[in-house]
């Protein structure tokens, strides 16, 4: 049988939808990238904001018709199962299964149970269960970069936030299953590794394992695995210690994500953030007194309620003055049993999209004078696979994670090399490999 799987939202739906590639796999089944000649579709689906959720729902109506006309399975799997629970079922009464992000190794059931000619809606109750944090996802030989879940969930309640509901308490995995899995993925080739949790600096805070920069010390032993990253982190939990593994554990690259959010104490408090900007800022300034060159990409959002036009000032004047390498930012979208959902002071849309467009106009410009002030400097590069703008460039990330594209050769494919930074564009930076004179190599 052959399947489908489209995937919304975060690096952790990305990386259950990996694991679930990989159990349909093992059963034997087929993957394709068309719905149309799909036996088995599965939506794997977000609802951090409402613009992902009706992309969700109009997906559903094209898949209805696909179904109508070729009789295919169709599953809903990831937060806005959860979120629905059994009332998905009346919502979209012709999809066959759905399931919630700590079930998804039940996939095979649900699948058996579809093809049995079965609807099941499964348990969403045991939305802390870890059985689906301890699949491990098959890995190709000649993979380079790979992702693993440290952790699951989040005990943060910002007032904006569905995470919690959708994704449950936070659950850490044993520091020693996941070493053992990077030695694995190492044997196969990885020389990458991406920490994943939606809040990976309180690994293992309430629980008697390894603390997380312990985890990283370990991480950093393992031969042949050469880049370390983590996301996401906490501004809250970023503590000194973990500050000072930037710049002592050699593989841990010069990169994080620090979401703060909004630049103005009240919003803050509001948000049920935990921080204040000062104490950002004062994070900010010891990570880059610990390591000069570290890039800094931030989370933030406009138009929360009751945000002032002081309030949003504040957003400026931080983005000014840290001078994110790069910010992803979002207009506040109301979310269902959230706190600040039932705050009053509501920004007009109009309002919270100028507000963004302002922000966004002024993080470019930084951003591109970020990947300008690149050109000349010679940076490693680890090849991840062929550019997809031109038939002779490879792509790869410089340890600061930005994407350089250059012209190469096959055999560079899953190498570090040292590629001079000719131009600096809005997303990415173009690179040359400069020959040694003479031709010959020291
Ligand atoms: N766990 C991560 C990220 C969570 S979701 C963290 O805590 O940083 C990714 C981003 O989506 C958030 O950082 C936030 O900026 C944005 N976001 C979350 N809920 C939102 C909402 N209701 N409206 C707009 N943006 C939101
Ligand atoms: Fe959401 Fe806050 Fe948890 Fe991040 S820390 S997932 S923004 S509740
Ligand atoms: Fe979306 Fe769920 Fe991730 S709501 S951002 S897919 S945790």
């Amino acid at each position: 049988m052959k399947f489908c799987i489209e995937n919304f939202g975060c690096q952790m739906n990305d990386h259950d939808t990996e694991k679930m590639v990989h159990l349909l796999l093992s059963k034997g089944m087929e993957r394709i990238q068309d719905v149309n000649r799909a036996d088995i579709v599965i939506v794997n689906t977000c609802c951090i904001r409402e613009k992902a959720e009706q992309k969700f729902y109009s997906l559903m109506g094209r898949l209805r018709k696909i179904k109508r006309k070729k009789g295919t399975i169709l599953g809903v799997t990831g937060c806005i199962a959860q979120q629905e629970k059994d009332g998905i079922g009346e919502k979209l009464p012709f999809i066959d299964f759905s399931l919630g992000p700590s079930s998804i190794h039940r996939l095979g059931e649900a699948v058996d149970c579809a093809i049995a000619g079965e609807r099941h809606l499964f348990d969403f109750s045991n939305n802390g269960c870890i059985d689906s944090l301890l699949i491990k996802p098959g890995t190709r030989r000649g993979k380079i970069k790979a992702y693993i879940t440290i952790m699951k969930g989040c005990n943060n309640f910002c007032s904006y936030c569905v995470v919690p509901y959708v994704r449950g308490r936070e659950v850490s995995r044993n520091s020693s299953d996941i070493l053992q899995e990077i030695e694995n993925l190492a044997l196969l080739g990885v020389k990458e590794v991406t920490l994943l949790g939606q809040n990976v600096n309180s690994y293992n805070k309430a629980r008697d394992d390894l603390p997380f920069p312990d985890l990283l010390r370990c991480i950093n032993d393992i031969d042949s695995i050469e880049r370390i990253r983590f996301i996401t982190s906490h501004p809250k939990d970023m503590s000194l210690e973990l500050i000072e593994c930037f710049g002592s554990l050699s593989k841990l690259c010069e990169s994080i994500h620090l979401p703060f959010q909004a630049g103005s104490d009240r919003i803050l408090k509001l948000m049920n953030r935990g921080y204040t900007i000062e104490e950002y800022r004062k994070k900010i300034s010891l990570l880059r007194e610990r390591c000069r060159d570290i890039a800094i990409t931030a989370d933030c959002i406009v138009g929360f309620p009751g945000e002032s036009e002081e309030d949003f000032a504040g957003t400026l004047n931080l983005v000014e003055d840290i001078r994110f390498d790069g910010l992803f930012s979002f207009a506040y979208s109301p979310r269902k049993n959230t706190v600040a959902a039932t705050l009053p002071g509501s920004i007009p849309r109009e309002i919270a999209l100028e507000r963004l467009a302002h922000l966004q106009k002024i993080q470019k410009a930084i951003t591109l004078e970020h990947n300008r002030a690149m050109e000349g400097k010679i940076t490693e590069v680890l090849v991840e696979d062929w550019s997809k703008n031109s038939k002779e460039e490879v792509t790869g990330r410089t340890r600061t994670n930005k994407i350089v594209n250059f012209k190469g050769s096959s055999g560079m494919l899953g190498g570090f090399i040292d590629v001079e930074i000719v131009k600096g564009y809005a997303n990415s930076l173009k690179g040359e490999v400069r020959k040694p004179i003479g031709g010959h190599t020291c």
